[in-house]
């Protein structure tokens, strides 16, 4: 590598859509499940990466709301694959600092992996500077209308009046509330869609996708995501010209 990424300002959250398990599966004759196993090995592999490239915040969409669709056998071997998943990595989240959070309505999930999720959030939970976000059961459409009936109750009740509800209020009762939003978004296997994924949370995230299926995905190829980050130019509604000022004035 010519560069140190890790000395870069950022992309300090990233999402990623892990996408392509089944196509990866099925190129070498193998069935659809043994390409999440495999994709579950990419998201240990990320996870070390994400802590060497300094990148604190990374959110994995493991399963959409949606996925329950999926024939009843690929969505119990995801089940079964997530329970190991947090099983085995609860000791090495604990060694590596990495606090666990869920987003999704967890409360939807089969009671095994449920109760795994819980014993894996409950011990990470004191942990501050290393964070991994498990979409589970997620829609950010389900998510959306879950903060909508939170803060309608309390205009119901008078505790609260429309005019007053800003986004600030909107986000807070997302269920990524108190975590920052994605500065990066990366879809593997070719598709260039957000899938109900963070709809809110990335206003103003740069999104990356790569033909790479998730299982093959390594270290370099997310290196190569952030590089492409880095030369994008985040202007949050303001103009090139305001940035070089800025950047200026603060050297
Ligand atoms: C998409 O591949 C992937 C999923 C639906 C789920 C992602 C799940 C994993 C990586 C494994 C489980 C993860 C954890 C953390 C336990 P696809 O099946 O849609 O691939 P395809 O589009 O090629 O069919």
């Amino acid at each position: 590598m010519s560069e140190n990424l890790s000395q870069h300002n950022g992309p300090d959250h990233i999402g990623i859509i892990m996408d392509g398990n089944g196509r990866w599966a099925q190129a070498q004759g193998l069935s659809r499940i043994k390409g999440h196993r495999q994709g579950v090995e990419t998201c240990r592999r990320i996870i070390d990466a994400c802590q060497d490239l300094n990148v604190h915040y990374l959110t994995l969409y493991a399963f959409s709301a949606e996925n329950w669709n999926r024939p009843e056998r690929e969505v119990n071997a995801l089940m079964e694959l997530l329970e190991l998943f947090l099983m085995k990595e609860t000791k090495l989240l604990v060694k590596q600092k990495v606090r666990l959070h869920a987003i999704g309505r967890l409360e939807e999930l089969p009671a095994k992996p449920r109760r795994a999720l819980k014993k894996a959030i409950e011990a990470t939970k004191n942990f501050k500077e290393w964070h991994l976000i498990l979409a589970l059961n997620y829609s950010s459409r389900n998510e959306i209308v879950d903060a909508t009936k939170a803060i309608a109750e309390k205009t119901a009740k008078g505790n609260l009046s429309p005019e007053n509800i800003t986004w600030e209020m909107i986000a807070a009762n997302l269920d990524t509330s108190g975590l920052p939003d994605p500065d990066l978004i990366v879809r593997t296997s070719g598709e260039t869609r957000l899938s109900n994924f963070l709809l809110m949370q990335s206003a103003y995230a740069e999104f990356y996708f790569t033909s790479t299926c998730w299982p093959d995905f390594t270290k370099a190829h997310l290196e190569e995501a952030i590089r492409v980050y880095h030369n994008r130019e985040r202007r949050f509604g303001r103009t090139g010209e305001q940035l070089d000022v800025e950047a200026s004035l603060s050297r």
